[in-house]
């Protein structure tokens, strides 16, 4: 997705995005047939005038379809033509730093055009702050965010996830619903950029933009150990006052409530251990549901597209979605008592 305007409209998107990976400036378009055509085009931009040499720097280079043989060779020749912009300028070229670079240029190669740009996210945007351990196979923040919003779900109804792991589509909801912004507890690319202007930045940071409501979420998991996880990163995100979470097995809860949101992500592939074993539980988790879920909206995020046949019920809605690399589906079973199947 692409938009424009002023930095500030930048600075609110990084800060209250909840689907966003990254925000990108675009700062160079060129066509290449070599390494040496797409270092010229990088020397052609005036990085000196877009941040200091005391900054460290990291280049990616993502392609597709380019005629390039190398990717580590043009990544290297994008990082010389930046230092090179320097040298000339100042006589100093800045670090070059993996891990933690205070400026990341991303270049995207395509079979004959490039498109260079300058990262005002820093660290990804599914990085909010409130995780410190990643813990057992967690959705990514922004995509737990984007489930949510996609069941429709409204911070006056229930919600519940029966499979909350660490519960990251809690902390999503709670924090959605609470009105709070996605980067309030984090630091952005953009910070260490020449343009940035922190008198901006903090007006906007002030600035309330999403009502406040009060919402009543429930999480349970089987396992206790993925309740502490949980119990320890809705207290980090400061949204514990909100959810209520108990250990329970998926097939032997009751609905908190006589109607509202379910949305699980189930385990899948070899967590789950056997085909079989998914094949013995998905039957009995479509018959849980129609007993004690008639009046419930019930989401499923999988990358098992086996899952409505196991479970033995009609989705209502099926969108595809990407988790990584890997195609998946938000199921929607909408449960009314006696019907579905
Ligand atoms: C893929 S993980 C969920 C990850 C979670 N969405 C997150 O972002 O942290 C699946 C979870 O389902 C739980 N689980 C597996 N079988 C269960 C059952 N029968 N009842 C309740 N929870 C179960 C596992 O303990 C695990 O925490």
């Amino acid at each position: 997705m692409t938009f424009g305007g002023a930095w500030g409209v930048c600075y609110a998107a990084n800060l209250w995005s909840r689907v966003a990976s990254r925000v990108l400036w675009k700062v160079a378009d060129f066509v290449y047939r070599s390494e040496d055509e797409v270092y010229a085009a990088a020397k052609a931009v005036n990085w000196p005038a877009l941040f200091g040499v005391e900054r460290t720097l990291r280049v990616n280079v993502t392609a597709q379809k380019s005629p390039l043989r190398s990717l580590e060779f043009a990544t290297l020749r994008i990082k010389d033509a930046v230092s090179d912009r320097f040298r000339d300028a100042c006589g100093r070229r800045p670090d070059v730093e993996r891990a933690n670079p205070d400026v990341r240029v991303h270049a995207f190669l395509e079979a004959s055009r490039g498109t260079l740009y300058l990262d005002t996210s820093g660290e990804p945007l599914f990085k909010r702050g409130w995780r410190k351990d990643s813990g057992d196979a967690p959705l990514r923040e922004n995509l737990a965010a984007g489930i949510v919003m996609l069941t429709g779900w409204q911070p006056g109804e229930p919600f519940l996830d029966p499979m909350c792991g660490g519960g990251t589509l809690l902390v999503e909801a709670a924090a959605m619903a609470r009105g709070r912004a996605p980067g309030a507890n984090r630091s952005f690319g953009f910070e260490k950029l020449s343009w940035f202007d922190a008198a901006t930045w903090e007006r906007i940071r002030q600035e309330r933009r999403m009502p406040e409501h009060s919402p009543t979420l429930f999480g349970s998991d089987s396992d206790p150990r993925a309740l502490d996880a949980a119990r320890r990163h809705l207290a980090a995100a400061g949204v514990e006052r909100w959810v209520k979470v108990e250990q329970a097995d998926i097939l032997e809860r009751d609905a908190p409530g006589a109607a509202g949101v379910m949305v699980a992500n189930p385990p899948y592939g070899e967590r789950m251990g056997s085909e079989e074993e998914l094949a013995r539980f998905y039957p009995k988790l479509g018959d849980a549901l129609k007993k004690k879920f008639a009046g419930w909206r019930c989401f499923f995020f999988t990358a098992d597209l086996r899952l409505p046949k196991l479970i033995r019920l009609e989705p209502s809605r099926r969108t595809p979605l990407w988790n990584g690399a890997l195609e998946c589906r938000l199921y929607e079973f909408k449960m009314v008592a006696g019907t579905n199947r």
